[in-house]
């Protein structure tokens, strides 16, 4: 490989402007930036015309299923995909077997991600194997270097533990408490939105109120602590309404929402059959507007995936029995850029601020997400926006084929991923 590159013919895209420019990349820096053809001799020439060159994806929530559910997933077939989506960043939760709540593990992830082709974080769960009953040691993780804590897949039930949380995470820079908003009694046996669908179907749903209620509380606790509080996977209008009222007041919170919460709905889950299960639920046409409108006015922080990958077998057994999840990562730009930004719904720099620059912010991770200057360290996504492809799940990188965009046309796609400086993926092939 040789140790430059040099991109070409591309528009450089980030979250506050463009601009037409050449990028030379250097020992995993961007070393110069120069007008169009000014470059060239001086590494392998990286094609971007009539594309754009984003600062990498970062995606704050991904089920890579290392330790414990391989085979489903594990974190070199995630980091793939994560690759193939343009993803150079990105946040693994600790719901695994056994969980991350222990630095030994947070180590042992970290050791195997700095492997991978995308730059592979690990979050650590909010109390101890994820039970409900005992805080980690926070000081201890935060010092190997985590910065998202969650039960994710579950909620902090106990408000007193989630206080507690808040309160010991409140003082460390970049720490943010990550909340799976259900309520656990009140989803207790629902498989999807309790609703229309759920009443056709015969089956318990899960209330959209479920998720009012913790953000509601988990709002006041922060806001009692001065802790740092992020929703994960928001899906519904009264959270939405909740979080930008707790914003206009001050308090420190943060949300997102997944690419399919923004574009499907209760509905589609007769289509897609257990494929189209997780939790929280495909709620309504409205809460699908309310998200929308969330993004606009930066209620909602950041696009996320949850992805979720779960094994044919496990996903066969029908919707009641099925594991909740979806895949997301290698399509989350290509889903976003299709139904968001082709439409007029959002400007190629809200894209970036939420794919990218507003999510590496949360979860703090500095390297990513930023504006392409001269020695930032290289992440970069070469993106087609005229693209056109269909989604097919046994194409897509994943052990699992659990996507929700099975056969979708889509446009825009990702053409190149630099990461660490490093090409990782070339004309849309892992390298
Ligand atoms: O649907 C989901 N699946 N939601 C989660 O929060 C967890 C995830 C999983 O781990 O499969």
């Amino acid at each position: 490989m040789p140790d430059s590159l040099v991109i070409v013919g591309g528009l450089l895209q980030t979250s506050s402007g463009s601009r037409r420019l050449d990028i030379l990349v250097k020992d995993g820096l961007i070393a110069e930036i120069g007008e169009s053809g000014s470059l060239l001799g001086r590494g392998e020439v990286i094609d971007a015309s009539d594309a754009l060159v984003m600062p990498g994806f970062v995606d704050i929530q991904v089920h890579f299923r290392t330790p414990g559910g391989e085979e489903s997933e594990d974190i070199v077939t995630g980091a793939a995909g994560a690759a193939l989506g343009g993803v150079t960043a990105c946040v693994m939760m600790p719901n695994t077997v056994p969980t991350i709540d222990n630095v030994e593990l947070v180590n042992d992830v970290l050791r195997l991600g700095a492997r991978t082709p995308c730059d592979v974080r690990t979050s650590a769960a909010i109390t101890v194997d994820r039970l409900g009953e005992r805080l980690v040691d926070f000081p201890k993780l935060y010092a190997s270097g985590v910065r998202v804590f969650t039960d994710d897949g579950t909620v902090v039930d106990d408000p007193v533990l989630m206080e507690g949380a808040l309160q010991a995470t409140a003082n460390m820079p970049g720490a943010v408490i990550s909340q799976h908003a259900e309520e656990s009694t009140m989803v207790e046996g629902g498989v999807i939105n309790e609703g229309a669908v759920s009443q056709r179907l015969g089956l318990k749903g899960r209330p959209s109120e479920a998720e009012a209620v913790i953000v509601q509380r988990d709002i006041a606790l922060a806001a009692k602590t001065g802790g740092r509080y992020h929703v994960l996977h928001m899906s519904t209008a009264e959270a939405t309404h909740l979080v930008r009222s707790a914003k206009a007041a001050g308090t420190r919170v943060t949300s997102e929402v997944t690419p399919q919460h923004l574009v499907l709905t209760e509905e589609d889950v007769e289509r897609l059959g257990s494929s189209g299960k997780m939790n929280p639920p495909l709620r309504t046409g409205d809460d699908v507007a309310a998200l929308r409108a969330g993004l606009l006015d930066k209620t909602i922080d950041a696009i996320a995936t949850d992805h979720a990958p779960h094994s044919a077998e496990a996903k066969a057994v029908g919707l009641v029995d099925a594991p909740p999840g979806m895949l997301g990562v290698e399509t989350m730009a290509s889903v976003v850029w299709s139904e968001l930004v082709v439409p007029g719904f959002l400007s190629a720099e809200q894209f970036v601020f939420l794919l990218s620059h507003s999510p590496a912010r949360i979860a703090d991770i500095v390297e990513h997400g930023g504006e392409l200057q001269i020695g930032d360290p290289a992440h970069l996504t070469v993106f087609d926006p005229k693209d056109e492809w269909i989604v097919s799940a046994s194409t897509l990188q994943s052990k699992s084929v659990n996507t929700p965009w099975p056969n979708k046309q889509l446009t825009g796609r990702v053409r190149h991923t630099i990461c660490r400086g490093a090409l990782v993926v070339q004309n849309g092939v892992l390298v």
